[in-house]
């Protein structure tokens, strides 16, 4: 298949809009940006549409997909209710990146849901995905427009890299903003309990609702021991994820320094080092990529997917990674980081 690179600075929005309609009427597919990561959308309520993101991402199909809309009155024809505490955290946080789960309606069919009974719903606040949102009758489905296994794409020439060839077109936006995926948290129970960290944070939405849970599977000890302490509740969480292609590890340390020495003492030229800028001179042997300042936490979110992909571009065949946390960076960058290591820690 032939795929359009759609550039909005040159066709401008409405015209931009326009294709895109015409492509997801079609029941095609189309890679476009959201604020957190891009996405690959088809028509959310057609069952052929869901069948062909399945395919064009390599994914298993019973890993539901999120529904994005660009209205709040859209949601009443795909979840079936919606709590008082689920309107507080869309007044809150809609539009923006966080993900809801609800009861699903009969509107939306199985094989976008996994066969679940319930929906993931966000609403994205960036520009262009809001502008087409808009203009639709019906909510898009968008995974993340990787392909499955490999770090979301937070760049149009990541999208590329993936699906060129496997839908109809991509656009060729900015960089997604924050670089992460979206916080999910599951409405359907009570109290509400998160499933996916993001960079609206626990402490965030308890602010808006009161206490909430966490999902076990979540939890950072959970993906240290390697042992799945119980079944992720976000399908999606189960599989090997965010994952360059070489060996990856998180070294941590007591210190700055001691970290930095066990990376040293553990590197030659063929490993991938993922470092802050001020530890630019610190690393003799090896390819040295930089994710921003220490001070800048959401600097070093927004890079991570791009720099493990960079990696792979460049064929090492381990990459160290400073343990973020000392920099401060939230739950959400370590729960990734860590899926990236697939759980291998040395501290
Ligand atoms: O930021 C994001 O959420 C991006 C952008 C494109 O919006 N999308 C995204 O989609 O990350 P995806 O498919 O890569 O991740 C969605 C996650 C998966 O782990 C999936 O299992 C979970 O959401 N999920 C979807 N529907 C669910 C449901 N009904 N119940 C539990 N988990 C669900
Ligand atoms: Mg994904």
């Amino acid at each position: 298949m032939k795929t359009k690179l759609l550039d909005p600075s040159k066709i401008g929005l409405s015209e931009l809009v326009k294709t895109c309609k015409e492509i997801f009427d079609a029941g095609e597919l189309l890679a476009f940006p959201t604020e957190t990561v891009y996405g690959l959308g088809g028509n959310g309520l057609s069952p052929v549409s869901a069948k062909k993101i399945y395919e064009a991402k390599g994914r298993p199909s019973d890993n539901p997909l999120i529904l994005h809309i660009g209205k709040r009155e859209d949601l009443s024809g795909i979840a079936a209710s919606v709590s008082e505490k689920a309107e507080k955290l869309m007044d809150a946080f809609w539009p923006g990146p966080l993900t809801m789960i609800f009861e699903k309606t009969e509107n939306v069919p199985p094989e976008t849901t996994g066969g679940l009974s319930t929906v993931a719903v966000r609403m994205p606040k960036d520009k262009i995905a809001m502008a087409i949102l808009k203009a639709l009758p019906y909510p898009i489905a968008a995974p993340s427009a990787n392909r499955s296994g490999r770090p979301s794409c937070t760049k149009a020439e990541h999208v590329i890299e993936d699906l060129r060839g496997r839908i109809a077109a991509i656009i060729d936006a900015d960089p997604s903003e924050i670089g992460l995926e979206s916080t999910i948290i599951d409405m359907t129970a009570e109290p509400p309990v998160l499933l996916r960290p993001g960079q609206i944070s626990k402490n965030d939405i308890e602010k808006i609702i009161g206490a909430i849970d966490v999902d076990p599977a979540i939890l950072r000890s959970s993906i240290l021991s390697h042992r799945q302490v119980a079944v992720p509740k976000a399908p999606g969480m189960k599989y090997r994820h965010y994952a360059p292609k070489a060996e990856m590890a998180v070294v941590g340390g007591e210190t700055e320094r001691e970290m930095i020495e066990k990376i040293r003492s553990l590197s030659d030229g063929e490993t991938g080092i993922l470092t802050v800028s001020e530890h630019r001179d610190d690393y003799r042997e090896g390819v040295v990529l930089f994710l921003g300042k220490k001070d800048d936490p959401s600097e070093l979110a927004k890079n991570l997917f791009d720099r493990l992909r960079a990696f792979d571009a460049m064929g090492v065949k381990k990459i160290y990674a400073e343990d973020l946390s000392l920099y401060g960076v939230g739950e959400a960058v370590m729960n990734r980081l860590l899926k990236s290591a697939g759980g291998i820690m040395i501290s």
